[in-house]
């Protein structure tokens, strides 16, 4: 007799789907943070590359709000619940609280070290999704990761100077 799998809503396996969904609230938790200390940035960031910085950290916020939003709505999709509170945020992300950053080399180097977290928790989340067939979250993080690479190739290259 063949054991009945329990499927959700959109054809996946539930308990693989289930643990695909906390390791996204877990990349939403670092996103949070990531979005928050760009803030601080755009905020607080002061010297000779003021004006390009300023801009350049709400264009890296901006961009963060839209995928927190997207990953959020995967963790929906699947069958559950987005992470959604400050608590929960600050317990799971590894991603720490950047405060009263002023300077524009500790503020790229935050900004490079962060998305470095935050690739290697997408490409952990690949393989979870790989095993589950779940083609949705592989093609947004896949997108993700392609654009991220790119970021850190130039933060790191800005920081050459
Ligand atoms: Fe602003």
């Amino acid at each position: 007799m063949s054991k009945i799998k329990s499927i959700t809503q959109i054809g996946l396996d539930s308990k693989q789907s289930e643990a695909l969904a906390s390791e996204l609230n877990v990349l939403l938790a670092n996103y949070q943070l990531y979005y928050q200390n760009t803030r601080g940035l755009h905020w607080n960031i002061k010297g000779k590359h003021f004006f390009e910085l300023h801009v350049k950290f709400e264009e890296i916020y901006t961009d963060a709000q839209l995928k927190i939003d997207l990953i959020a709505e995967r963790v929906l999709t699947l069958g559950f619940t987005p992470m959604h509170t400050f608590s929960d945020y600050l317990k799971n992300a590894k991603i720490k609280e950047g405060k009263n950053i002023a300077d524009a080399k500790t503020a790229v180097e935050l900004i490079v070290n962060s998305l470095q977290t935050i690739i290697l928790l997408e490409r952990n989340i690949l393989k979870t999704a790989g095993k589950l067939n779940d083609e949705g979250t592989l093609t947004l993080l896949t997108d993700f990761i392609t654009q991220q690479e790119k970021e850190i190739w130039m933060y790191s290259s800005w920081l050459k100077q």
